[in-house]
């Protein structure tokens, strides 16, 4: 993992008020260590963006939004476009999270053309997915997330890819304080760089970050950590208090 550098992410879903926004933004950004090793990326809801932009200004931590619509302008009452988020400051945009897909409709053909709009602005596409506790009970995990990778990434060229991150999330794992062990996300981690080593090209497979999501702490963060493909966390409820989603940028 020597190549990769670590990226934690707070993923705020639809949590807090523009003033705890900014409190929350502003401790992070003053309590990280200068020394920290991982890049630190806050995701708030789309109305936080600016202030949250607003306080990270000049910060090593970097900006996401959690979703995004695929056309760049036009009449699309309610949503928000690559070019609007790129405007606010944002970095990266969490496209396909498990939540999207079930309350939302996403499907692997609308986070694969999210991805391409993320593309053409510049910025970086942090591709969600994972199987359903049903479906890892059917020994389906492997089937799933092959489809899901070859959905979302349907004509992405090598050099695209390339600027994406991927954050392996099982749906089983997130909220419900049911971490996956470092084995089992290990395991589906280095299927998806063996994955993308064959059908993309083997040292993109190498360089690119797989996150792993789904009831992070600062207890696990460590172990999961130390697992030879996971690069990194996305976080969900333990990145809404400062003291928690530190401890787990500084990686346990
Ligand atoms: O995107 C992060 C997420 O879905 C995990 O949420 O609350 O289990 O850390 P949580």
């Amino acid at each position: 993992t020597e190549m990769r550098r670590p990226l934690i992410a707070g993923n705020w879903k639809m949590h807090l008020t523009l003033a705890e926004s900014a409190a929350l933004a502003r401790t992070v950004r003053t309590d990280l260590k200068e020394t920290a090793v991982a890049e630190v990326v806050l995701a708030p809801p789309f109305t936080a963006l600016s202030v949250v932009a607003q306080e990270l200004a000049g910060s090593p931590v970097q900006l996401a939004a959690q979703d995004v619509f695929w056309e760049l302008q036009g009449a699309y009452t309610g949503a928000i476009s690559p070019r609007m988020l790129q405007d606010v400051g944002c970095r990266y945009v969490i496209i396909g999270h498990s939540e999207r897909r079930q309350y939302f409709g996403e499907t692997d053909a609308t986070v694969n053309r999210k991805i391409k709009a993320v593309l053409t602005v510049g910025l970086q596409p942090m591709m969600c997915i994972g199987e359903t506790l049903a479906q890892r009970e059917a020994e389906e995990t492997l089937a799933v997330i092959t489809s899901q990778l070859t959905g979302g990434l349907a004509d992405l060229l090598p050099e695209e890819i390339n600027r994406l991150v991927i954050a392996y999330e099982p749906v089983w794992a997130i909220g419900t304080g049911r971490t996956a062990t470092p084995e089992q996300a290990q395991e589906v981690h280095s299927f998806i760089r063996q994955l993308l080593a064959k059908q993309v090209r083997p040292d993109i497979a190498y360089g690119l970050r797989l996150l792993y999501g789904g009831s992070v702490t600062p207890d696990n963060i460590k172990v999961l950590a130390q697992a030879p493909d996971i690069d990194g966390a996305l976080v969900g409820g333990a990145s809404l208090k400062a003291d928690s989603f530190l401890k787990i940028a500084a990686l346990g």
